[in-house]
């Protein structure tokens, strides 16, 4: 694993219209890692097995504690997972992981498919989106797949509640930015500890999509969720 320098506890870094506060560390983009840990995917990992051939080979980008990661590899798949939080990939010792932010990631390998979960793509920068995509289509071999998981514009359109078992997630302080970008408080809790993240995202539309994906040598193929949040990308 490449090292780099733990986040401290509780750290804010504001970067992009992100930040988080709460117990444990918080990774740069506001992630709380303890939230994270006791996460189980809610169906994200058959979404993916569902549209990339057996055994594949995937470089998951972003992949916090594993909480997809895992799922991924009991289904048969082999995982280069990367994150630039060190707190985040110490949770991952069933597989090879990689300490760094996506947008330096040059790995002399490429994979059967690269997987970019978790809205990153909806990064309010344009430069910023740019260089993630770039990266996703740098360690996709010829032929393969990009996958991504876009952030859904009704999940910011209005203040809810959503509540599963012991978790209770709020959203709330929603504001609707020039541009077409929204930002929101998500609150966590569960049990006796409470986190909360602020986010910015940028919307992007199926034409705006396409024309990020193709300034970064990419395709756009399909939906793949009725929903049109999950997007599967070639190289071109
Ligand atoms: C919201 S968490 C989700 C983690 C995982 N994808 C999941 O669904 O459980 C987002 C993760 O992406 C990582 N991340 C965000 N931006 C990143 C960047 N530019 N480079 C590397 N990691 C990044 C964060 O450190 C965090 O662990």
């Amino acid at each position: 694993m490449v090292e780099s320098k733990p986040t401290a506890p509780g750290t804010i870094r504001k970067s992009a219209g992100q930040s988080g506060t709460g117990p444990g560390p918080i990774t740069p983009d506001g992630s709380p890692v303890e939230l994270y840990i006791e996460s189980d995917a809610h169906g994200e990992d058959q979404v993916i097995h569902a549209a990339i051939p057996p055994a594949s080979s995937i470089l998951e980008l972003g992949c916090g504690t594993g909480r997809i990661t895992r799922p991924l590899l009991a289904l048969g798949h082999r995982i280069v997972a990367v994150d630039e939080s060190p707190d985040m990939v110490a949770r991952i010792p069933e597989t090879e992981t990689v300490c760094s932010t996506i947008e330096a990631l040059r790995l002399d390998r490429r994979f059967d498919v690269v997987l970019m979960m978790s809205f990153l793509v909806n990064v309010p920068d344009d430069e910023a989106r740019h260089a993630l995509l770039t990266t996703c289509a740098y360690h996709v071999r010829p032929g393969g797949t990009v996958i991504l998981q876009q952030h859904d514009r009704e999940s910011f359109a209005r203040p809810r509640v959503l509540e599963r078992d012991d978790h209770r997630l709020v959203i709330d302080e929603v504001e609707h930015l020039s541009g077409d970008r929204d930002a929101a408080t998500m609150t966590h809790t569960l049990g006796d500890r409470t986190w909360s993240q602020r986010i910015v995202v940028q919307n992007l539309t199926e034409q705006q999509l396409t024309g990020n994906l193709a300034a970064a040598g990419l395709r756009f193929v399909e939906h793949l969720s009725p929903d049109k949040t999950w997007v599967r990308a070639t190289p071109r």
